[in-house]
């Protein structure tokens, strides 16, 4: 029978020995014949115009090609037209190089482009830029009197406003018999994969391109591209096999690309840009934010009224939202709510989605709030979220497809040993440290985007997948290689998955958690639409025992079709093919999320994450010495790389909680610590045991596989767990992140 199933088997990544010895090329390392290197000129102010540039000493510079900026950018057919991404938040998208307006600090204004990338830099200081500089607004807290709503736009399908009121939030919070209210403040963090952002043209010629670009969409930046420049869709490709870490950052096509591929076309020449680690610093951030919230309970823990308020920074020209407000309310029943997410646009550049946007800054709040309102109460922080457990999602009113949050509750607290925990702030110690026990839930949206697949058994008998989606990390070949060996009882070693390319059938960006239930689905059914066209070719062959089987009889397993009441009775791949000429059988099949059907429900991944933290007496330094999460997220197709992304969320978590966070001068309009050496990561020190659990949620509901996407869930629930944690071990509730030792001395 049906042996060798992949799906479930903690399959070590097909690509990892590619990555660690090097041999993965990446988007800055791709050989091209007489390159060019350009290097982006980023803005020393912060506001105001350019009123001059002299580019005269850059140009005597022996190899300089040409310094590019608004008063001489080629006038490709780009920027009157239509200018956007898939990604692109409601406003007008940045340009760059469009006129003398300095919009943000870093705000590229020329390229530099050389024989060399020395050469480049070197001449990018040798340029004279005379600026007027104007007033500038870059502190949230100086301009809430600015907070709007943000417009809406494309993206609201995906970042839905606040569910409305309910009932009467401000008189049931005034006579509640047990309330808190809170104000929690998160600081700017900026996105620092390691593969810095870069982009390598590839001139063809008659308009064609090939690129490299450091994306998590190749076909986003295809349509990008071939939009502002006028070119046809079919003669741009946009590669990224290897992407080394994105989360959020690759998602829009960024400056980078652009400015590659204006030089490249303008000099007709192969041209490479690489943004360097500062310049990470002017495009992909999440943006600081101020929540206030108030929860109300009856003497009880019942919760009868929540309330949260979220302002957060945008740009002057795009309206960038993290849905922030609506979180508690899909976890949490109360009659009367009120919620609202106002922007407040600042002179920067447009903040962007980073790991788990909005669920990670809110789920913080909120269930610091819980925990506080837990100790008002004097229930034991577990009991207060069991107590108020919703098996439905109660803003929508629909139940979810599944949710085991009640099993990653249990199960994650009986590993930790949350039981022996003594509830009392300063109760348990280590020697010089304090120990603090915390707790905190976790929800994220469990999203499917449509995507096709091809897929094609050729003579050898072997399996080819092709789609457009990357793989930025997570684990995606391996996972839609397991997928589909089971789907055609084919060793994984005989299953080439092919990706990274915007020629391949459609995906979109990676992103959301999304892509093993996206490309997955299409998949499942390219493979059974190839199944049927096998049995049929295999019926017609002379003999064949297939003659009068239909799909319920067969299955395909060790690279042959079986019957399955004759164990015997078996045709391989190979021989199938061999029979029809030696002609692949191919076949493209789209994967689509049930829309209509999945109407009626609500769709979200859960979590329950506890931490242990050791806080030293005498100098307020925190660790996390401990962490258990456990995960409530459907199917886990593979459970090595599925852990991998909640034990490297979990660590991002540690980091929003205690290390990440960029400094803003507010006079300059400028980060102040925009480098690897100030903006603090945590490194192996900093992290101690991790332990994940996947709780068993079977979904048949949700889309043909059963997964629901493990990535961001992993992040959500821990900052509050080490917040709650540090309460504990200090009695100090720190509101705000990242926490710093000198807020607990
Ligand atoms: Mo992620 S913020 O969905 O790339």
């Amino acid at each position: 029978m049906e042996l060798n199933k992949m799906v479930g088997k903690p399959v070590s990544r097909l690509e990892g020995t590619a990555k660690v010895t090097g041999t993965a090329k990446y988007a800055a390392e791709y050989p091209a014949e007489n390159l060019l290197f350009g290097y982006v000129v980023s803005s020393p102010i912060t506001k105001g115009k350019i009123l001059n540039i002299d580019i005269s000493k850059a140009l005597a510079i022996p190899g300089v090609i040409e310094v590019i900026s608004h008063l001489n950018r080629p006038k490709l057919a780009w920027l009157d037209i239509q200018y956007t991404d898939m990604d692109a938040p409601p406003g007008t998208v940045f340009k760059p190089l469009l006129d003398e307006n300095i919009l943000y600090n870093g705000q590229p204004i020329a390229l530099v482009v050389a024989e060399s990338f020395e050469t480049a830099r070197y001449a990018s200081s040798q340029i004279n830029f005379e600026f007027q500089e104007q007033v500038h607004q870059t502190i949230l807290e100086r301009n809430l009197t600015e907070a709007r709503a943000p417009k809406k736009g494309l993206a609201t399908a995906l970042k839905p406003p606040p569910p409305p009121p309910t009932g009467n939030f401000e008189e049931a919070f005034e006579n509640a018999a047990v309330k808190v209210a809170s104000e929690y403040r998160h600081g700017t963090e900026h996105h620092n994969p390691i593969e810095l952002f870069a982009t390598t043209t590839i001139y063809e010629g008659n308009g064609k391109l090939k690129i490299y670009d450091k994306t998590q969409g190749t076909i986003n930046n295809q349509l990008y591209v071939a939009n502002i420049f006028g070119l046809k869709y079919k003669d741009v490709q946009v590669l990224a096999p290897f992407v080394g870490g994105a989360f959020g950052s690759g998602l829009r096509p960024q400056y980078q690309l652009f400015l590659c591929v204006m030089a490249a076309l303008h000099l007709k020449r192969n041209v490479r840009v690489v943004l360097d680690r500062k310049q990470m610093f002017s495009f992909a951030h999440r943006p600081p934010s101020i929540q206030l919230l108030r929860f109300a309970s009856d003497i009880n823990g019942r919760l009868t009224a929540l309330g949260h308020s979220a302002f957060a920074e945008t740009s002057n020209f795009e309206d960038y939202t993290e849905p922030t407000a609506g979180w508690s309310h899909r976890l949490y029943a109360a009659p009367n709510t009120l919620f609202e997410h106002q922007i407040v646009p600042l002179d920067v550049y447009t903040p962007m989605d980073m790991r788990a946007p909005g669920g990670s800054t809110a789920l913080h709040a909120i269930e610091c709030t819980m925990d506080e309102l837990s100790y008002k109460l004097n229930i034991d922080p577990l009991e207060l979220r069991l107590l108020n457990y919703s098996e439905m999602d109660p803003s929508a009113k629909k139940p979810y497809t599944s949710k085991a949050l009640r099993a990653c509750y249990l199960e994650a607290a009986e590993k930790f040993g949350w039981s022996n925990r003594n509830p009392e702030p300063r109760s348990m110690t280590r020697g010089n440290k304090l120990i603090g026990y915390g707790m905190a839930t976790g929800i994220w949206d469990a999203f499917q985007f449509p995507a096709r697949v091809q897929a094609i058994i050729n003579r050898e008998g072997k399996l080819i997948l092709h789609n457009a989606t990357t793989d930025i990390g997570t684990g995606t070949l391996t996972v839609m290689t397991q997928i589909a060996a089971d789907e055609l009882g084919l060793a994984m070693e005989d299953v080439d998955f092919q990706y990274g390319d915007s020629k391949k059938p459609f995906s979109m960006f990676q992103g959301g958690s999304a892509i093993t239930s996206s490309t997955g689905v299409a998949i499942l059914m390219a493979a059974k639409s190839l199944r049927k066209k096998l049995l049929k070719k295999a019926a017609q062959m002379p003999d064949s025992p297939f003659r009068k089987a239909d799909d319920e009889m067969v299955y395909f397993s060790n690279g042959s079709l079986h019957l399955k009441e004759n164990e015997s009775a078996k045709i391989s791949l190979k021989e199938i093919i061999a029979f029809n000429k030696g002609v692949a059988i191919k076949t493209t099949k789209m994967g689509n999320p049930h829309m209509i059907k999945l109407r009626k429900y609500s769709l979200a991944t859960h979590s329950a994450c506890f931490v242990e933290v050791e806080v030293d007496k005498d100098l307020g330094t925190v660790q996390v010495t401990r962490a258990v999460s456990a995960i409530a997220a459907g199917k886990i197709i593979n459970p090595k790389t599925a852990k991998s992304q909640i034990s490297g969320s979990m660590i991002w978590g540690i980091s929003k909680a205690l290390h990440e966070e960029t400094i803003m001068d507010g006079n300059l309009g400028k980060y102040m610590n925009a480098n690897l050496g100030e903006y603090h990561i945590p490194v192996h020190a900093d992290i101690g045991q991790l332990d994940v659990i996947f709780v068993e949620e079977k979904d048949e509901l949700i889309n043909e596989l059963g997964t629901k996407g493990v990535g961001e869930i992993g992040l959500v629930g821990m900052p509050a767990a080490i917040s709650n944690a540090v309460f504990h071990a200090t009695g100090k509730r720190i509101r705000k992140l990242p926490i710093h030792l000198d807020d607990l001395i």
